[in-house]
C-alpha cells in the first residue's frame, strides 16, 4: 500500500514506518520536526517537511494514513490546553479534511490510556467509561470521537489505538536502530535509565502513598515493537464506515518501584532513587484488556515482558 505516517520522525511512528518499509509498502513521512528528528525517519521511506495542516499536499494516491504528528506532554497540556486543542484536536479535524478532500478512506489513529482518565477498575475495556482528566487525554479523545461521526457519516475506516505505556527500542533487518529521545522526557523507563548512565543524579518516584501493593503507581508496558505491529495489522483490518477502538498492553501492571528494580538488574547499577511528591493527574492504576485486539485482528504480543522492554531500550542507550 502507499502509505503516509504523520509524525514519523518520533518515537512510535519511526518505529511504525520502519515496520511498513519492512512489510514492503511504500512510505512518505510527514513531520514537521518539531519534537522528530530527521535522521529517524527509515532509509526506505519518503520524507516530508511540514504540518499535518499542509497534508493535502502529499495525500493524493495514498491508500491510508498512520497518524501520530501530536503534542503529547501531560503537563505541558493542563498548562497550554489551547496548543493541545489547536495541534491535537484542530490539527488532525485539518488532516481528515484533505483526506476527503483526495479521496483518502482510511486512517489509524494513535489514542491514548490517558482518554480513560482515573478507571474505576482493571484492566481497563474499550467499553469503559472515558473521563479524562487533562486537557492531552480531552483532545485525544475528541479525535476518536470525530472518527466515529467520519465513518458513519462519510465512510471513513478507521481504526483508534489506544496505548497504555510504551517502552523499548527496535533494531531493523538493516540494523537501524529506533529509540526514544525526547528533548523533554516525562517518561519513567529512560528516565530511570538516565540515573545509570549518569546524566542524572536519582531518579525522583512521583509519589508512595497510593492505593497499591508498595505505594507506587502501576502501569502496564508494552514494548514499541509490539505496539508497531498491531498498526499494521489495522490498517489491513480497517473497514469503509467502522471506527474500531482497541487498548495495547500486555494486561500485567508493574509498579515503579518494580520498574526501578528491573532496570537496576538489567543495567548492574545501583540507581539511586528520591521519593517526590505525587504528579498531579497520575492514576494509581492503568493496565489494559488487550482481549478486543487479540481477537479481532490477532494481535499478540511478541515481547511481553517489562524486562525485555527494559533491556532493549539499555542496549542501544549511546554511551
Ligand atoms: N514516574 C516517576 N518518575 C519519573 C517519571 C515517571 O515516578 O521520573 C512515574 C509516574 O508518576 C507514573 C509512572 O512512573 O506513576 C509512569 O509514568 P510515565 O510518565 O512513564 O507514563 P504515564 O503513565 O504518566 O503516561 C502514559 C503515557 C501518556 C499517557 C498516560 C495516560 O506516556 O502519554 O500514560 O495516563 F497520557
Amino acid at each position: 500500500m502507499k502509505l503516509l505516517v504523520t509524525g514519523g520522525a518520533g518515537y512510535i511512528g519511526s518505529v511504525v514506518a520502519a515496520q511498513l518499509v519492512e512489510a514492503g509498502h511504500q512510505v512518505t513521512v510527514l513531520d514537521d520536526l518539531s519534537t522528530g528528528h530527521a535522521d529517524a525517519v527509515p532509509p526506505g521511506a519518503r520524507f516530508v517537511e511540514g504540518s499535518i495542516t499542509d497534508a493535502l499536499g502529499v495525500l493524493p494516491g495514498m491508500d491510508g494514513v498512520l497518524h501520530f504528528a501530536a503534542k503529547s506532554l501531560v503537563g505541558e497540556s493542563v498548562e497550554k490546553p489551547g496548543l493541545y486543542w489547536a495541534h491535537n484536536l484542530g490539527g488532525t479535524l485539518a488532516l481528515l479534511d484533505a483526506m476527503r478532500t483526495a479521496g483518502v478512506g482510511r486512517i489509524v489513529f494513535s489514542s491514548t490510556a490517558a482518554t480513560y482518565g482515573e478507571p474505576e477498575r482493571s484492566p481497563v475495556l474499550e467499553t469503559d467509561p472515558t473521563r479524562p482528566t487533562n486537557p492531552y487525554g480531552a483532545s485525544k479523545l475528541a479525535v476518536d470521537t470525530a472518527l466515529t461521526t467520519f465513518a458513519g457519516l462519510y465512510g471513513l475506516a478507521a481504526v483508534s489505538l489506544r496505548y497504555f505505556n510504551v517502552g523499548g527500542a527496535y533494531t531493523a533487518k538493516d540494523g537501524q536502530v529506533y529509540r526514544e529521545r525526547h528533548a523533554v522526557e516525562t517518561h519513567l523507563i529512560p528516565n530511570v535509565l538516565a540515573v545509570a548512565l549518569g546524566g542524572r543524579d536519582a531518579l525522583s518516584v512521583f509519589g508512595t502513598d497510593y492505593p497499591t501493593p508498595d505505594g507506587t503507581c502501576v502501569r502496564d508496558y508494552i514494548h514499541v515493537a509490539d505496539l508497531a505491529r498491531a498498526h499494521l495489522l489495522a490498517m489491513e483490518a480497517c473497514s469503509p464506515g467502522e471506527h474500531k477502538i482497541y487498548n495495547l498492553g500486555n494486561g500485567t501492571g508493574f509498579s515503579v518501584q518494580e520498574v526501578l528494580s528491573v532496570c537496576r538488574e538489567v543495567t548492574g547499577h545501583e540507581i539511586p532513587a528520591v521519593v517526590r511528591e505525587r504528579r498531579p493527574g497520575d492514576p494509581a492504576v492503568l493496565v489494559a484488556s488487550s482481549e478486543k485486539i487479540q481477537s479481532e485482528l490477532g494481535w499478540k504480543p511478541e515481547h511481553p515482558s517489562v524486562r525485555e522492554v527494559v533491556a532493549d531500550a539499555w542496549s542501544v542507550l549511546p554511551r
